[in-house]
């Protein structure tokens, strides 16, 4: 086992494995029955999440938020970067989705949630957690309903840290002006190389 200090603070799962056909079928069985709810039919690529990524200070995370974690690759990801005292709540609304989650993520920083992302104030307090340092999302803001939209997006800010940030990724602009309502900063990329390309939004509190 190494020994360098870095390895010591953080704990790292073994790399995965490129294409697993499990999570992708699942996936894909969903979003024929609930195309709504998942938004698209693919996970998102790894580009999308180093894009994401890249505006995460893992070093002073402890508490991160994930909305619509779907079968996990960005979950994954996000518990091989984080420190090793922090944690990490993923509220999925779909049950099958959050019972595979469960099921196939071991992590004890890990706290699956079968629960709307709106929710999230409660998940956190029954949880004894305060507020959140990042939250991320990917649930299909576009198929919701205006208010439900405002709603979710208002419950957020009020959940994040002072200094936290809200990041979105999207395959539309539908809830961007949202988004620029409610919080001080937005700042917008885009990431071609995903199925289908993804716009990502990153909101500072
Ligand atoms: C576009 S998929 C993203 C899945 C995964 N995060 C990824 O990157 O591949 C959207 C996910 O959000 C979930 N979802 C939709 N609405 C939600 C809501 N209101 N609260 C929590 N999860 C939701 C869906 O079930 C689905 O798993």
């Amino acid at each position: 086992m190494s020994s360098s200090p870095r390895s010591s603070r953080y704990r790292r799962a073994a790399p995965q494995p490129l294409l697993q056909l499990e999570p992708l079928l699942l996936f894909a069985r969903n979003f024929v029955k609930h195309p709504r709810m998942l938004g698209s039919a693919i996970p998102s690529s790894r580009y999308l999440i180093e894009r994401l990524f890249a505006s995460i200070d893992f070093d002073r995370a402890h508490v991160l938020v994930e909305y619509g974690p779907g079968v996990g690759p960005i979950t994954g990801a996000l518990l091989r970067r984080m420190r090793a005292d922090a944690h990490l709540v993923a509220l999925e609304v779909n049950a099958e989705l959050s019972a595979y989650l469960r099921s196939t993520m071991r992590d004890t920083r890990l706290h699956v949630v079968h629960a709307s992302a709106e929710q999230a104030d409660h998940a956190l307090a029954r949880l004894g957690l305060a507020r959140a340092d990042y939250i991320v999302s990917g649930i299909p803001f576009s198929t919701m309903p205006a208010s439900d939209r405002g709603h979710v997006v208002r419950a957020t800010r009020a959940v994040l840290q002072p200094d936290g940030a809200f990041l979105v990724y999207q395959f539309s602009r539908a809830v961007l002006p949202d988004l620029r309502a409610t919080f001080s900063d937005v700042r917008e990329e885009f990431e071609p190389r995903n199925i289908p390309p993804a716009r990502l939004f990153y909101c500072a509190a």
